[in-house]
């Protein structure tokens, strides 16, 4: 199959959707590979790295749409992508359907197969193309945290670890899901007083059965919350109810009874945020006070370390593009049923009903276009 790397032209997008070592798997397979000139280039890949793995340079972005059967992307495309996107070609990359309907919209006039990260899903219903970035952004917020708490970003100049004859600082992690763990854990390792809360208790029993000695797991409940924020130095959210706007853990009223200086990174932003105090910021500009509490809201954490996310991400793609480039889209969906959840419009239909629900447009039979009988 011929695959094609375009460089991202999102603003601030740093990633790469395939690494040189992906390239040299892909190769292997008998497959050509053509990578935008310095599409790595954000992630340290160099052209001349592709090169060597076997890869094709091409000088425009044009030209790889041109000429790919399978785009394989990071982050949805823009407008300025639209009309590069043709008939019957594979993209695969996130597309976050279900909130942007003029994205939808000029996917389904492009008649091209998109295949969505987002909603390819293993039969524990866990998502694994979302699992890399979500346990990245929760080992950044405790780097990003224990930053602004220092006193020159106006946080309370406390060390996380504290040294001997100080005591450490009280994180505060809400929600014990992907982020909230890989959080407890960073901040557990540089010696800080942890303390995770959720609402499910058999998911609180496996975090204390996992965690060190220096985490504490507390069931989330309004009166706990409460209690917590008053001890905490730095709060981690990191809640998810999947398909809804994230639960307003922290109001407004509660920030006077925090301590001036406390830290809240809100990783959950991206669902709306977990504190009623939140709104998006960015990486040019990732925090703004409110009654002395400092706020990080970045939406894009990942986005701020491209070289980790990069391979992060990569590492759980190859292996579904790789069945993508050896059996074309529609054997590889009929024979994998992760991938299958992953479609989302297939020339011109909305194959997956939470991309039809959310703009209201009818929803076709995935199965008519896999030309099976019956699903997996
Ligand atoms: N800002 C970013 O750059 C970025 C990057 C990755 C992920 N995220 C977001 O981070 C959030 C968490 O992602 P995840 O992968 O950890 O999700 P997850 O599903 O693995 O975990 C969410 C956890 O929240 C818990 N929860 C639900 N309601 C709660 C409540 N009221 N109190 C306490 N806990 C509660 C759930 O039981 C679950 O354990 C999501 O909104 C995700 O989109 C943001």
């Amino acid at each position: 199959m011929i695959i094609g790397v375009p460089k991202e032209i999102k603003t601030n997008e740093n990633r790469v959707a395939l690494t040189p070592a992906g390239v040299t798997e892909l190769k292997k397979y008998g497959h050509q590979v053509y990578v935008q000139a310095s599409a790595g280039e954000g992630s340290g890949f160099s052209d001349d790295l592709y090169q060597r793995s076997g890869a094709d340079i091409l000088q425009t972005i044009e030209a790889v749409y041109e000429i790919a059967e399978m785009i394989v992307k990071v982050k949805e495309p823009i407008a300025a992508e639209y009309p590069l996107i043709k008939a019957n070609q594979l993209v695969f990359t996130y597309f976050h359907f279900a909130s942007s309907e003029e994205l939808t919209h000029a996917m389904l006039r492009s008649k091209a197969v998109c295949l969505a990260y987002e909603t390819v899903e293993k039969t524990d219903r866990s998502l694994p193309l979302l699992i890399p970035m979500s346990e990245v952004a929760g080992r950044m917020s405790i780097q990003a945290g224990a930053k602004y708490l220092e006193k020159t970003y106006k946080g309370r100049g406390i060390l996380l670890g504290g040294v001997a004859g100080v005591k450490p600082a009280n994180v505060l992690v809400l929600g014990g899901g992907i982020v909230g763990t890989q959080a407890a854990k960073m901040a557990a390792g540089l010696g800080a007083n942890v303390t995770i809360m959720d609402v499910s208790l058999p998911r609180l029993r496996y975090l204390e059965d996992i965690m060190p000695t220096n985490v504490d797991t507390v069931m989330s409940n309004e009166y706990n919350i409460r209690e917590m924020i008053q001890a905490a130095d730095l709060i981690i959210g990191g809640v998810l109810i999947p398909g809804t706007k994230a639960p307003r853990l922290i109001t407004r009223d509660m920030l006077k009874t925090m301590k001036p200086g406390t830290v809240m990174v809100d990783v959950a932003i991206d669902q709306g945020g977990c504190f009623e105090t939140s709104k998006p910021t960015t990486h040019a500009d990732p925090v703004y006070i409110i009654d002395d509490v400092v706020h990080y809201c970045v939406a894009n954490m990942p986005g701020a370390v491209p070289y980790t996310s990069t391979l992060a991400l990569t590492n759980a793609t190859l292996p579904y593009a790789l069945q993508l480039a050896n059996k074309g889209w529609k054997k590889a969906c009929q024979d994998n049923k992760e991938l299958q959840l992953g479609l989302n419009i297939v020339k011109g239909e909305i194959v997956y009903k939470g991309v039809a629900d959310a703009w209201n447009l009818p929803l076709a039979q995935v199965a008519d276009h896999l030309e099976i009988t019956a699903l997996l």
